[in-house]
């Protein structure tokens, strides 16, 4: 595949993806965003301008995508509302471009006959017990709980349909939660570590017994790739590095690593409908496509990640105060 379309490949994954991709294949790469609040051009610095370009449109406009889509050899498909908290403020951009927005760039792929893969959340499922050993697998039923997460279980339902009725060249990943440079302040470990930094305080949500199954963004962008070169279409690939931890867990380690004592924290108001347990059998990508996670220590990758932000205050910085005083306005 030479010529590869990433959408939202402006945003915290997308960017790892593109960055992924020019070290590790000789493809040139479109990025299709539109540039929404949680996209960053700096993310995209330093990229070779003869094989990465910028392209800013929305994917929900069917006289952009047609034409970019059919240039290319691939499409990998980033671009969404990716909030849960901003999902139950207003539901509206989410059902647009998570729904809209994939069905349009499907359309052009099957007009154009172009391979498609679909990047999704392990959030389509619901949420596991605390304390069951169970995990999501590929036949686990789909139980969304907010509006994002039935965006994108919508979507992903789209994808599928896309390929038996019309037979679109499509794979799919379900993702858990992803850590590391980039990552919006409005997220959980962005917003400690940078509420710290700021010389605030940490807040988490309830009691912070919910669990997270955390994977490097680095991990997730091989994962794609391993899927994009070598997966079966029509096939689902859940991704995922066993990286279960409490959020009071994280709390504690990202306090120990900013110098505060482990109970220097709020707790405040509780999310809607949060899910308890998110966790991962990624079996399936390890054992058919050979792929293995190489940033698997959690503590090492959230000490470099606390790193990244405490040497990058003036990219963070101007997102840092609407971002507060929409969660104050909550009671968050
Ligand atoms: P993000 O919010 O950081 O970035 C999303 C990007 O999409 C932004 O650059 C934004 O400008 C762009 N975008 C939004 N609407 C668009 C539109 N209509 N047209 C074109 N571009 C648009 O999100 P992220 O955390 O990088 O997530 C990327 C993808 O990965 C999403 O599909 C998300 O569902 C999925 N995912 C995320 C995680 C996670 O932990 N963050 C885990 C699993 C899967
Ligand atoms: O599982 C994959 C999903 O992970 C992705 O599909 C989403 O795009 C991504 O945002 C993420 O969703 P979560 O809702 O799990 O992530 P978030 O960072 O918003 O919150 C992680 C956990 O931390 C969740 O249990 C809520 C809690 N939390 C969050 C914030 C922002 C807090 O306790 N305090 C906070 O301030």
């Amino acid at each position: 595949m030479q010529q590869i379309l990433v959408t939202g490949g402006a945003g915290f994954i997308g960017s790892n993806f593109v960055h992924h991709l020019v070290r590790h294949t000789d493809a040139s790469v479109t990025v299709l965003d539109k540039m929404t609040y949680a996209a960053s051009r700096e993310a995209l610095d330093g990229l070779p301008s003869d094989r990465v370009s910028l392209v800013v449109g929305d994917i929900a406009d069917p006289a952009v995508v047609d034409p970019l889509v059919a240039e290319h050899d691939a499409v990998v498909h980033y671009a969404a509302e990716s909030h849960n908290d901003n999902s139950l403020a207003d539901p509206s951009p989410f059902i647009r471009t998570n729904l809209i927005g994939t069905f349009t760039l499907l359309e052009a792929a099957r007009r154009h006959d172009v391979r498609f893969h679909h990047v999704s959340t392990d959030e389509v499922y619901g949420d596991l017990e605390l304390d069951d050993p169970a995990k999501f697998t590929p036949s686990t039923p789909y139980n969304p709980s907010s509006p994002y997460s039935a965006s994108k279980a919508g979507s992903d339902h789209l994808v599928r349909a896309w390929v038996r009725s019309f037979g679109v060249r499509a794979t799919i990943s379900n993702c858990s939660n992803n850590y590391g440079p980039w990552q919006h302040v409005e997220k959980f470990i962005p917003r400690q570590i940078t509420n710290l930094l700021a010389g605030g305080r940490v807040k988490l949500y309830g009691a912070g017994a919910n669990v997270r199954d955390w994977i490097h963004t680095e991990d997730h962008s091989s994962a794609v790739l391993a899927i994009l070169e070598r997966g079966a279409i029509g096939e689902t690939y859940l991704i995922g590095a066993d990286g279960e931890k409490s959020n009071l867990e994280v709390v504690r380690m990202l306090l120990g690593l900013l110098g505060h004592a482990e109970d220097d924290f709020d707790q405040v108001t509780d999310r809607a409908g949060h899910d308890l347990r998110y966790a991962i059998d990624a079996s399936k990508l390890r054992d058919e496509l050979g792929w293995r996670p190489q940033y698997g220590d959690f503590a090492a990758g959230l000490s470099a990640t606390v790193d990244w932000y405490r040497a990058n205050e003036a990219w963070w910085r101007p997102k840092k105060g609407a971002t507060e005083a929409a969660y104050a306005a909550k009671g968050q």
